[in-house]
């Protein structure tokens, strides 16, 4: 059995719409081990929820989608989304950024939880309700037994999210993509969650891509980070490499400026002057170059190649930090 769960190859994902062609991932290619956790950080809008999207095929009816998936060693880059159906949940789970539009309105907690239990492993209602008030007590839900009578409106939106991880983990999925999981919970909470999927990590081998703007809960959660700009994975280390040792202007500029303890967890801040390209319009050369402050005339015109430096490490970049510029 391959040590790969999952092999992503030149990942396009590109939305038709009235404003033109968005090029929302542009060539991304990624592998993830099992048992392994990816962190993915960049600014808003760089492509973080359509690259996870793209992967698990959960995409709007105006996206098209080339390159190639495979995920536990099965190619699914040619499946149907019904088709793809039969990796969710237990292949492949997604914790929603946003609870409230993955939620279903008109069905309670528990039915909702207990339908992957039932559905994908067989199990019994009983058996299904029980394990459903274990998960709910997991993500910290106070009276569990009353919550899953609820609907999705009776509940906070930090109660939704708790929600949402528990019916995303619940039957114990090989790869965990967490898409901002922990942005409505407060600190103590957002600890205690991020604890419990570490701890699910290591009870069932789980694999996750955790896509956050907090630089602490990468820097402690994670294996690898990959670094999005502009649809493109412009830098990806070892974590600790990553911090030791960025080469991406970039990077620096992000990682500088991200939340830090003295901000309210999660909030989203203008991080570097200036803005995002259009993404109907990529850049001729780097995607960076109006915005960094060692750009040339060669930056502007010619898109720089990935450099990989043998340890893990790679980036895209022609000047890179400590490189000499
Ligand atoms: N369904 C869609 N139709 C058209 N454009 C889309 C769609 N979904 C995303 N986009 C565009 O794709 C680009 C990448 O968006 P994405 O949601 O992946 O960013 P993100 O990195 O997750 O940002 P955030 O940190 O705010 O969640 C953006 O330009 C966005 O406007
Ligand atoms: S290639 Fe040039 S513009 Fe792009 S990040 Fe490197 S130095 Fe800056
Ligand atoms: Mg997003």
């Amino acid at each position: 059995m391959s040590d790969n769960i999952l092999v992503v190859d030149d990942l396009h994902v590109s939305f038709s719409s009235s404003r033109g062609n968005i090029q929302a991932v542009r060539g991304v290619s990624v592998s993830i081990r099992r048992g392994e956790s990816i962190g993915v950080v960049g600014e808003s809008g760089s492509g973080k929820t359509v690259l996870s999207r793209g992967i698990m095929g959960l995409l709007t009816q105006n996206a098209t989608r080339t390159g190639s998936v495979e995920f536990a060693g099965h190619d699914l880059s040619s499946l149907t989304r019904d088709e793809l159906r039969t990796h969710w949940g237990t292949g492949m789970a997604m914790i929603f950024q946003d609870p409230m539009t993955s939620l279903n309105p008109v069905r309670r907690i528990g039915s909702q939880i207990m339908e992957g239990l039932t559905v994908r492993l067989g199990m019994s209602k009983e058996q299904a309700k029980s394990r459903a008030v274990e998960l709910l007590e997991r993500v910290r839900i106070p009276d569990p037994y009353a919550a899953l009578r609820k609907y999705p409106g009776q509940l906070s939106g930090g109660m939704r999210q708790r929600v949402m991880i528990a019916i995303a983990v619940a039957c114990t999925p090989e790869l965990l993509f967490a898409d901002e999981p922990t942005t409505a919970l407060d600190v103590t909470v957002q600890a205690q969650v991020l604890e419990l999927l570490d701890e699910l990590r290591a009870e069932s081998n789980m694999s996750m891509v955790l896509v956050t703007h907090d630089l602490g809960v990468v820097a402690g959660h994670t294996d690898r980070i990959l670094v999005m700009y502009a649809g493109q994975v412009v830098e990806a280390a070892p974590t600790g490499e990553l911090f030791a040792n960025m080469k991406m202007p970039y990077t620096e500029a992000l990682l500088k400026s991200i939340p830090r303890m003295d901000l309210p967890s999660g909030q989203k801040i203008p991080v570097i002057a200036g803005r995002l390209p259009d993404p109907t319009q990529p850049e001729p050369g780097c995607a960076f170059a109006p915005r960094c402050q060692y750009a040339t005339d060669k930056c502007r015109t010619e898109q720089p190649p990935l450099v990989d430096m043998g340890n893990g490490h790679q980036y895209r970049c022609f000047f890179p930090i400590g490189g000499g510029r």
